[in-house]
């Protein structure tokens, strides 16, 4: 009796022994159904692979145990499940892959830490994460079409691309990230956005829509493009910011903006574009010197200060319903630093781009237009606002 005792013992422990041998903890994709599926793989600290949680998981289900998951963590498509919770999982060494999960309102991560990437979409039910530990590593984050009303809980150092887009009821997202290596884009996140990149100091490509407020306050380079399209917001403040080096600046179609300020911008790589920000009747560049494109400012405006212009590369055209001295602008025209085609007028048809030749009935006009900058104008009117940022880079130089 005794002895088969000690045999039962033995065959326990060998049991858990072999949950965390090889074959249980490194297979290509361990598939979890159940709270004894999880179990299963609740000693191996690593799983070697990925894990994949199946469409019938149902409820609540705690992967517990595994401190790593060097592949995938994979929840697609399980309608039933409300709670997706590990107390120890601290890295994910793939994606952690959520989408489609109709009822989940609790995602508990304890431990976690490193994640190589971030995807979730469509996840109607989350409202926040429980990450008390902070994730601060991921080399992309893209977050779409979920219920979450804070990030809280991701705080990023580093990320190549960060994509938040569609969440209508996020209000608030600050990370401190310094680099963003590859993209930002924030886009149709509800209107009460509030965006703060307290320590960013070098971007890529960036594009923000639909925020009512951003703060920049340490950006210094952005090596792409940096556009704000139909936000709320009534200023937009880089006071660090030298250059835009290899893309477009563009402000469009933010109906509050008053006040840009980017006292020390010095060099822009592709063009400046300002077109259909109804509220700004003052534009300053003070130390703008360098555009690679064409400036491209149309609106209701008192005349631009650009007093530190030395080269621009592109075209210039430069229209508002509010009267403008252009006297000072032909100048830089005739001297040659504006390089392409010039548009300075007033007009109560103030529009981006030069307006076809002879069409226009300005009152007080300087302007000469070519085929070039037709098709500038052709190209500007296309609806595509992500176009037209690219626009903004390629065709502006044409201008
Ligand atoms: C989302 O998951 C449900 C099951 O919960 C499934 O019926 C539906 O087809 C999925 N939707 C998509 C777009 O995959
Ligand atoms: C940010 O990028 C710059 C330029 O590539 C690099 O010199 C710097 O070390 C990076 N900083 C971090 C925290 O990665
Ligand atoms: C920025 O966007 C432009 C145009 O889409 C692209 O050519 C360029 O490679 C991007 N830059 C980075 C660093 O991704
Ligand atoms: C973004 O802003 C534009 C212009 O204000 C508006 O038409 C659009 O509906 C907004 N999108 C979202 C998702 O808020
Ligand atoms: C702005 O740039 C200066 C000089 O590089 C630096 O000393 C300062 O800390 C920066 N300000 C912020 C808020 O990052
Ligand atoms: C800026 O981007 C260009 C390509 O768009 C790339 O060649 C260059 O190395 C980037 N600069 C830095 C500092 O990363
Ligand atoms: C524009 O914003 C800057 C920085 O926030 C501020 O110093 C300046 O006074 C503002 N200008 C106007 C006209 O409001
Ligand atoms: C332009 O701005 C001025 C001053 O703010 C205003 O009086 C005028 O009505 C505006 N014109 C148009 C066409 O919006
Ligand atoms: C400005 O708005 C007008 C009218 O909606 C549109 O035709 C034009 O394309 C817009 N300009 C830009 C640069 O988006």
């Amino acid at each position: 009796m005794f002895a088969r005792n000690l045999i039962l013992a033995a065959v326990a422990v060998s049991g858990v022994h072999s949950a965390s041998s090889a074959s249980v903890c490194s297979q290509a994709t361990a598939t979890i159904n159940s709270a004894a599926d999880a179990t299963a793989l609740a000693s191996c600290s690593t799983i070697s692979g990925s894990v994949l949680v199946g469409t019938a998981a149902a409820g609540t289900l705690d992967i517990s145990g595994p401190k790593q998951i060097t592949g995938d963590l994979i929840v697609e498509n399980a309608g039933e499940l409300t709670t997706l919770s590990s107390s120890s999982i601290g890295t994910i060494g793939g994606s952690f892959l959520l989408n489609n999960l109709t009822i989940l309102s609790t995602l508990s991560m304890s431990s976690l830490v490193t994640v190589g990437k971030i995807s979730w979409t469509a996840l109607p039910a989350l409202p926040s994460l429980t990450f008390p530990a902070t994730v601060s590593s991921a080399k992309s984050v893209l977050i779409t079409n979920t219920f979450l009303s804070t990030l809280d809980g991701i705080n990023l150092m580093t990320v190549d691309t960060l994509d938040i887009n569609n969440n209508n009821r996020l209000k608030t997202f600050s990370t401190q990230v310094a680099n963003i290596t590859a993209l930002l884009n924030v886009d149709s996140n509800g209107q009460n956005l509030d965006l703060a990149f307290p320590n960013l100091i070098w971007a890529a490509n960036m594009t923000i829509r639909n925020v009512s407020s951003i703060s920049l306050p340490s950006l210094a380079t952005v090596n792409g493009s940096l556009g704000f399209y139909e936000n709320y917001f009534t200023s937009v403040s880089a006071p660090n910011l030298t250059s835009v080096t290899s893309g477009s600046l563009a402000f469009v179609a933010n109906p509050s903006l008053a006040n840009i300020s980017m006292p020390l911008l010095k060099t822009i790589g592709g063009g400046d574009l300002i077109a259909n920000n109804s509220g700004l009747d003052a534009i300053s560049f003070p130390a703008l010197s360098t555009v690679g494109g064409a400036i491209d400012f149309s609106g209701n405006f008192t005349t631009p200060t650009l007093p530190g212009l030395t080269d621009v590369k592109g075209g210039f055209n430069m229209q508002s319903t509010t009267s403008i001295d252009c006297t000072g602008f032909q100048k830089e025209k005739n001297s040659g630093v504006i390089q392409g085609t010039y548009t300075c007028k007033t007009t109560a048809d103030a529009t981006s781009g030069t307006s076809s030749s002879g069409s226009s009935t300005s009152s007080s006009a300087s302007s000469s237009s070519t085929a070039k900058s037709a098709a500038f104008h052709i190209s500007a009117n296309s609806q595509s606002v992500i176009g037209l940022s690219v626009i903004g880079g390629f065709l502006g130089m044409l201008l």
